[in-house]
């Protein structure tokens, strides 16, 4: 299979990562930071293993319980993977369109989730999921809250590649003030405690070329889920 993201570096390809406010830390709420460019280090390892859980557990359109289907395309990989189907939202060990175990997490996920939960102020955290979720142009996802996990003191850690995107973090319920935060390649989430529960989202994917990714970005949602 051709890789998806074999784009070569080119030595004078323009970078931005020094001129915006690298590596800084920016507070969302109570229990929620942005750690910007954390994923940077490791970012030639995980693409790398994108590529290959790619190619056993490709992306799909999931419908949603209501019958929507998503705009967003899904994967996942690590012991349990997130699904949603007619019948609901829920956890599944099996890939259900190959019937398959979902591919495990490379380590140099659980190493990057390690390093950015540990950096937020979760020095614990060790992800058994990961959900994988590809953005094309007009992708979108609505508030919603992640509440699909066993353990609610686990925080969630989510990963930004490719396509900057318009990243809403609100409160306790739908309807509470949302906050607004354009999330570039490398930056990182993480929010837990009394922000684990808050409404997130986000908007429509404007249109783009990333020097790596091409026309799309992905997102990587670090879960303890079972
Ligand atoms: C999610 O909430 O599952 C994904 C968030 C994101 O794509 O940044
Ligand atoms: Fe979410």
């Amino acid at each position: 299979m051709k890789d998806l993201f074999d784009t070569p570096d080119s030595l004078d390809a323009p970078r931005d990562v020094v001129a915006r406010d690298a590596f800084s830390r920016e507070v969302m709420a109570e229990n929620a930071v942005l750690l910007r460019g954390k994923a940077l280090a490791f970012e030639t390892d995980v693409l790398a293993a994108l590529n290959a859980i790619i190619a056993r557990a490709p992306f799909r359109r999931m419908i949603t319980p209501g019958g929507f289907i998503m705009s967003v395309a899904m994967t996942n990989c690590g012991a349990a993977g997130w699904i949603t189907d007619r019948t609901g939202y829920r956890y599944g060990r099996l890939d259900p369109d190959s019937g398959l175990p979902w591919p495990a997490l490379p380590d140099c996920f659980v190493d990057l989730a390690g390093a950015a939960a540990r950096e937020a102020g979760y020095p614990d955290f060790v992800p058994d999921a990961c959900l994988i979720n590809r953005y094309e142009p007009g992708a979108r996802l609505s508030l919603h809250q992640d509440k699909n996990e066993r353990d609610l003191s686990e925080p969630i850690v989510s990963v930004s590649l490719g396509l900057p995107a318009t990243f809403q973090f609100g409160g306790l319920t739908r309807t509470a003030p949302v906050g607004r935060y354009v999330l570039r390649h490398g930056d990182v989430a993480v929010w837990g405690g009394r922000s684990r529960l808050c409404y997130h989202g986000v908007t429509a994917l404007k249109d783009g070329e990333h020097e790596k990714l091409g026309r799309m970005r992905l997102n990587l949602t670090f879960r303890r889920a079972l």
